[in-house]
């Protein structure tokens, strides 16, 4: 295991762990939140053991009652779903360079069975993956892979040279997760943050994430705020069509559909939901154009 230590932020986690993050990284603890109690329940999409460990460390009491509102009720099936539908996707992708976009509190390294010589790449802001390996260490995980821990922001455009220094490799197929990213982000940033991927991507690796949504209609439910305030939708409903043009071969998988596969039913929609689940596969890399026609690489070719 390589662990790229966080620096300056150790103290303050251990004093005060859920002080220490920003608003966009206490969202972790929400989708750790939801792992748990799926975990928890008699039968279960999926266990993640530690997503309770996550929890009772952060000091934020879990509320066992389970997602009371409309909105509540549809994120919490959402993400159950979409936690065993990527791990499936993950399991299928047969790379052996993965790479967790915002890993958050995403504890796949530790429980999926990786194949032999497999290494997990996770990215996130300093102070969630500093209280992540905290509470890990404190636990004895041992992760089922390679894992290299990368405390970064995805908005700075200097991370893909930290993910290569770490020793990934752009000239082999890789599998790429944006797990309740995009969200988070505004059109510009999304755009530019899948590019990044898309020049590291070789043909036939895999990118899997939500398909956007227009998040200006969402309803402020109590609770939920937290939460709803900081979405800035991404590439929104137009995130497939984004990624078709810059060189992705992209396949959609549906909630309902999904749900009803493994016995679920979905929660009615409530204002603008995320209809469904991504997996684009890598067909072409940008190529720079020759000078007479500018530098920018927005041009794709096959192969
Ligand atoms: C909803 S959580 C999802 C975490 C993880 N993918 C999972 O499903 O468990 C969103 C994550 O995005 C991370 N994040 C948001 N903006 C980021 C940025 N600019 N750079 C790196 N990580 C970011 C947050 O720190 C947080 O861990």
């Amino acid at each position: 295991m390589t662990n790229h230590e966080p620096e300056g932020v150790a103290a303050d986690i251990v004093a005060d762990p859920a002080a220490a993050l920003s608003p966009v990284s206490r969202t972790a603890l929400a989708v750790a939140r939801v792992r748990a109690f799926e975990t928890a329940q008699p039968e279960p999409l999926f266990t993640d053991p530690y997503a309770q460990v996550f929890i009772e460390a952060s000091g934020i009491p879990m509320d066992v009652a389970g997602p009371a509102s409309p909105l509540a009720k549809r994120l919490v099936a959402q993400g159950i779903l979409r936690t065993r539908h990527y791990d499936e996707q993950l399991m299928a992708a047969g790379v052996d360079q993965v790479v967790l976009l915002a890993a958050g509190l995403d504890a796949r390294a530790f429980r999926l069975p990786w194949p032999e010589g497999t290494r997990v790449f996770e990215l996130d802001l300093p102070p969630i993956l500093a209280f992540k390996d905290r509470v890990l260490a404190e636990h004895g995980a041992r992760p089922h892979c390679e894992r290299i821990v990368l405390p970064l922001d995805l908005v700075d455009p200097d991370w893909p040279n930290r993910l290569r220094a770490a020793g990934f490799d752009a000239a082999r197929p890789s599998a790429w997760l944006a797990e309740g990213l995009l969200v988070y982000l505004d059109a510009d940033q999304a755009a530019g943050l899948l590019g990044a991927v898309g020049e590291l991507a070789a043909p036939g690796s895999i990118l899997m994430l939500e398909q956007g949504r227009d998040v200006s209609g969402t309803p402020r439910e109590d609770g939920l705020t937290a939460l709803t305030d900081l979405w800035r939708g991404g590439l929104g409903p137009g995130t497939a069509d984004w990624l078709a043009v810059h060189g992705w071969q992209v396949e959609f998988a549906g909630l309902e559909d999904l749900a009803a596969g493994y016995g679920r039913e979905m929660p009615p929609a409530v204002g603008p939901s995320t209809a469904g689940f991504l997996r684009a596969r890598r067909i072409a890399r940008p190529v720079p154009r020759p000078e007479s026609q500018g530098n920018d690489s927005s041009s794709v070719r096959s192969g």
